[in-house]
């Protein structure tokens, strides 16, 4: 019988469920794709989201062993650096993350002293069947890129942490039009998820709750494979492709963007403030021609 007990929350400005998995006989635990309280207008942080999780873990006399992401996330900020300050554990992340950091160096012209491009902000990177444990509980991990290139699943028994790969059978999949996203290759990813046994629990990173309807977060394969608006299971490859790209041709940039990347390539750190001065987040600014708009 599992020993393990996971236990979501749910972030509404950024419809991000981050889930705690513990179990029950170590007390050891982890936190999967923590968030930040970012209001983009005023520039303010804050950290009750992340504190109501702290709380849980305190009053249930829990270890916090591993703080996982899924990928850099560029729709909320991290919480992962502060869960860490506050808890210790250690912070994990796919091992292409050193792409994301990168490409992400380049955009915002960050210097070798602000962010390096080894992943060192990261504890430990992940590669397609490393395996963890909270307590005796086995969390393996299986790189499922597409939505990004450093995306990974965790599966811990019959629990698949899919991140942004798919959604909830009435939403589809994730957009693969990020720098390092492939829809070609967000097809692979599922297609392997769709290999795990039919009753394997999908646990999804985001709900943006279509028409109107309730929070939903959870999945089985077999549903997924069977209902899925973008992907049931005789979808071929390159109708997946088309249904995607089109799609992702639609899409607005994330609101939360640029801010989001600059924490989530250094493992959720905030920028410092040193002296007193006053910190900053950097936007890039395209200047369109009208020619460039009407693409
Ligand atoms: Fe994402």
């Amino acid at each position: 019988m599992s020993s393990i007990i996971i236990k979501h929350f749910f972030h509404p400005d950024s419809s991000t469920i981050s889930y705690l998995i513990y179990d029950l006989i170590s007390l050891k635990a982890a936190i999967i794709d923590s968030a930040l309280d970012y209001e983009s207008n005023s520039g303010n942080i804050t950290f009750d989201f992340a504190n109501s999780q702290i709380e849980f873990i305190k009053q249930h006399k829990l270890t916090l062993t591993w703080i996982l992401e899924t990928h850099a996330h560029a729709d909320h900020l991290s919480a992962a650096y502060y869960l860490k300050s506050q808890l210790g554990g250690k912070i994990a992340i796919g091992k292409y993350i050193t792409q994301a950091q990168q490409t992400f160096k380049d955009i915002f012209a960050l210097n070798d002293a602000e962010i390096s491009v080894s992943g060192k902000e990261f504890d430990q990177l992940l590669s397609h069947d490393d395996t963890l444990f909270i307590g005796d509980t086995a969390i393996k991990v299986i790189e499922t890129p597409g939505h990004t290139r450093d995306s990974v699943t965790y599966l811990i028994e019959d629990n698949a942490f899919i991140g942004d790969t798919l959604f909830m059978p009435d939403s589809g999949s994730a957009r693969c039009d990020f720098p390092g996203g492939a829809a070609s290759e967000l097809y692979q990813s599922i297609k392997q998820l769709y290999e795990l046994p039919d009753n394997t629990k999908l646990w999804m990173c985001h709900d943006y709750q279509p028409n109107g309807r309730e929070l939903q977060f959870q999945t089985t394969v077999a549903e997924s494979k069977q209902s899925n608006i973008h992907i049931t299971d005789d979808v071929t490859l390159d109708s997946f492709v088309t249904v995607r790209q089109t799609r992702d041709n639609k899409l607005a940039v994330p609101r939360l963007l640029y801010p989001a990347l600059q924490v989530n390539i250094k493992g959720g750190e905030l920028p410092q403030a040193s002296d007193h001065q006053p910190v900053f987040f950097k936007i890039p600014v395209h200047i369109l021609k009208a020619e460039d708009q009407n693409d």
